[in-house]
């Protein structure tokens, strides 16, 4: 078998503070499979972003930095030890990024065709007819329409909907492996939104792109993805294929999120918001982060943070009172 496209293990992430060092992530693990959609969820300021960015070397300061662990890819070169000239490739190359917000992440005074051709000709040796033509196809590829009449477009030009697959169209103008998608579709409407994770969707059928798809939408992630993390306080407090976290979550944290949303299992009872705030970074609680929030927790939950296990070969979990049966035979 072909190894994971990517390999995050025990990533950590931390902030030097007047207070001292905080982490921002905490010891975050996970696979990647050749056209897989991994969907990371969890609420604002839970660490996806900060993961992510960690993964591509674009923390937002030099305050911070990756404290542990290692980034994987293709089962060779370890990125969190790459020089950035080596990491500039990677960049693009082998891994593109898109964001909510096109418009801070496209270049305002350049051309939709220019930002593409100057990516491909980065990362290739093509002349600029060439670059130029491959920009057209990427274009058609993301579904702007007449793409030989709009490569010259400005992005403000373009509505909300098309700057988001124009920023597409540059993340993946040097075909990369895998696209990283920050919360692509939070600020479009629903019907863009719904085009949009049809790309997402197409694209890694026809590419067979691999994905990792942030958002904090349990009806996009059910929508599109095959495997979900969950994220708490910086940690993965759940992980597994997509059906078992929807259908069968064992974390309280999961089955609360699953309860707020707006089709979300009214089995588990009628909350429809998580009570309580989210850990702020510098406040973070002792024992499982979760544990001032949690129905369930144990004076064991405020002492001892729980370890993630593997109960299935798939299937990672944190807690010390799991909800529901859980079928330990691949524990390991
Ligand atoms: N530029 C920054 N400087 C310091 N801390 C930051 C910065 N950006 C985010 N953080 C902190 O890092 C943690 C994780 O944030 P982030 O990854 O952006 O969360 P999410 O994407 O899940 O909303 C939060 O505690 C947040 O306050
Ligand atoms: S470890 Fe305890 S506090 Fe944390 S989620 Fe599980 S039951 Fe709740
Ligand atoms: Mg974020």
């Amino acid at each position: 078998m072909s190894p994971p496209v990517l390999s995050v293990r025990d990533l950590s992430v931390i902030a030097k503070t007047d207070q001292g060092p905080q982490t921002l992530v905490d010891r975050v693990s996970f696979e990647l499979n050749r056209g897989e959609i991994l969907g990371l969820v969890g609420e604002s300021g839970s660490g996806k972003s900060m993961t992510c960015r960690a993964i591509i070397g674009l923390l937002p300061s030099s305050r911070i930095s990756i404290s542990g662990g290692s980034v994987i890819l293709r089962g060779k070169s370890d990125l969190t030890h790459l020089e950035e000239s080596d990491m500039r490739k990677v960049r693009g190359g082998d891994i593109g990024m898109i964001f909510q917000n096109p418009s801070s992440h496209l270049d305002p005074v350049m051309s939709i065709g220019g930002q593409i051709t100057e990516s491909i000709r980065y990362h290739h040796q093509v002349n600029r007819a060439e670059a130029r033509n491959r920009a057209i196809e990427i274009l058609h590829q993301v579904g702007i329409s007449d793409p030989a009449q709009r490569i010259d477009d400005y992005p403000h030009e373009f509505s909300g909907g098309m700057r988001q697959r124009a920023m597409i169209a540059v993340a993946l103008a040097c075909n990369p492996e895998i696209l990283i998608a920050d919360e692509p579709t939070t600020a479009l409407d629903v019907t863009v939104q719904a085009q949009i994770l049809r790309l997402l969707m197409d694209l890694r059928e026809k590419r067979e792109l691999s994905i990792i798809l942030i958002t904090h939408d349990l009806g996009v992630v059910a929508q599109v993805c095959d495997t979900v993390a969950v994220m708490y306080g910086g940690r993965i407090c759940e992980r597994g294929p997509k059906r078992e976290i929807i259908l069968d979550a064992h974390h309280p944290y999961t089955t609360g999120l699953i309860d707020c949303q707006p089709s979300g299992g009214s089995h588990r009872g009628l909350v429809k918001t998580i009570a309580g705030q989210p850990p702020s970074q510098g406040s973070m609680p002792t024992g499982c982060a979760f544990h001032p929030r949690c129905a369930h927790a144990t004076k064991e939950c405020a002492q001892t943070e729980p370890a993630a296990v593997d109960y299935q070969p798939n299937h990672m979990l944190a807690c010390h009172h799991p909800i529901g049966e859980i079928n330990e035979g691949g524990r390991a």
